[in-house]
């Protein structure tokens, strides 16, 4: 048992820094997504925003060859990520950094890739593309997810648990529009299927979860923390036919 008391922040970055990724998605998701923006080859700068850990940033590193940034707000994040790559013999071409998926360090029409999973609806689906707009090269894409609903009806408690975590969730059709707008050509839409929630996430997260009532001794933080984690997973078994991550992929115009 632990002395000091945890607060919410140091649960889930505790909860999260050993998993295998931070939120829903898996290593077909990604591959189905890359398969929709032609040429590989041809990506020599690419960006992940609201990285975490980097699951799904070695994975892109298979595929591509250049040079990757994965940017996260916890620095806790971005070392593990560099940990993992450097593990790998990546350290040359994969890099975690912290910064603000608001305010991104990088030059402006300077990217050939923004990837992003989990991540935007932090900021607002609309903001965040609208900002990452403006860095990318003109043809590049953008492939990122985002919660989403996917049938007309919106089950009050499900909208208020997501209200309550600061996401704002809309149809895959309005989303779209959004890109569109934006300057983004649609390429693809498609929503991650139930084991990205489950398997990938969920489940791990619980056993991470399990750990910490039995090193924080059951305090009064992490029981409500494990509260509100059970919750997500309970509207998600009773509402996942109505909203769900959709990875949204466009191109620069
Ligand atoms: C649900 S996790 C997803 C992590 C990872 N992409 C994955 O799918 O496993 C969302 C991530 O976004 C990061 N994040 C949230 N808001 C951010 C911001 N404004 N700037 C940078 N990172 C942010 C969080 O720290 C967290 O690591």
């Amino acid at each position: 048992m632990e002395n000091k008391q945890p607060d919410f922040l140091d649960l889930l970055l505790e909860a999260h820094i050993d998993l295998e990724r931070q939120g829903p998605g898996s290593r077909e998701a990604v591959e189905k997504a890359l398969g929709f923006l032609g040429d590989l080859s041809r990506f020599e700068n690419i960006a992940d925003l609201g990285c975490g850990t980097g699951g799904q940033t070695l994975i892109l590193a298979e595929y591509l060859k250049g040079k990757i940034i994965g940017l996260d707000m916890f620095p806790a994040f971005s070392e593990k990520l560099n940990k993992r790559a450097s593990e790998k013999n990546l350290g040359d071409r994969v890099k975690g950094i912290v910064g603000n998926m608001e305010n991104l360090p990088f030059e402006k029409n300077s990217l050939d890739l923004i990837w992003s999973e989990g991540a935007v609806d932090n900021i607002g689906f609309e903001k965040g593309l609208s900002h990452w707009r403006g860095f990318l090269k003109e043809g590049g894409y953008a492939a990122v997810t985002c919660p989403s609903w996917l049938t007309k009806e919106h089950p009050a408690e499900a909208k208020q648990f997501w209200t309550d975590a600061g996401s704002q969730l809309d149809i895959v059709e309005d989303n779209i529009k959004i890109m569109q707008n934006l300057g983004y050509q649609f390429t693809a839409a498609f929503a991650l299927n139930e084991e990205c929630w489950t398997e990938n996430y969920f489940y791990p997260r619980e056993q991470a979860i399990n750990k910490l009532i039995e090193k924080y001794d059951n305090c009064d933080t992490v029981r409500e923390y494990a509260a509100i984690n059970r919750r997500e997973v309970e509207l998600y078994r009773k509402y996942k036919r109505n909203y769900g991550y959709v990875f949204y992929i466009g191109r620069a115009v």
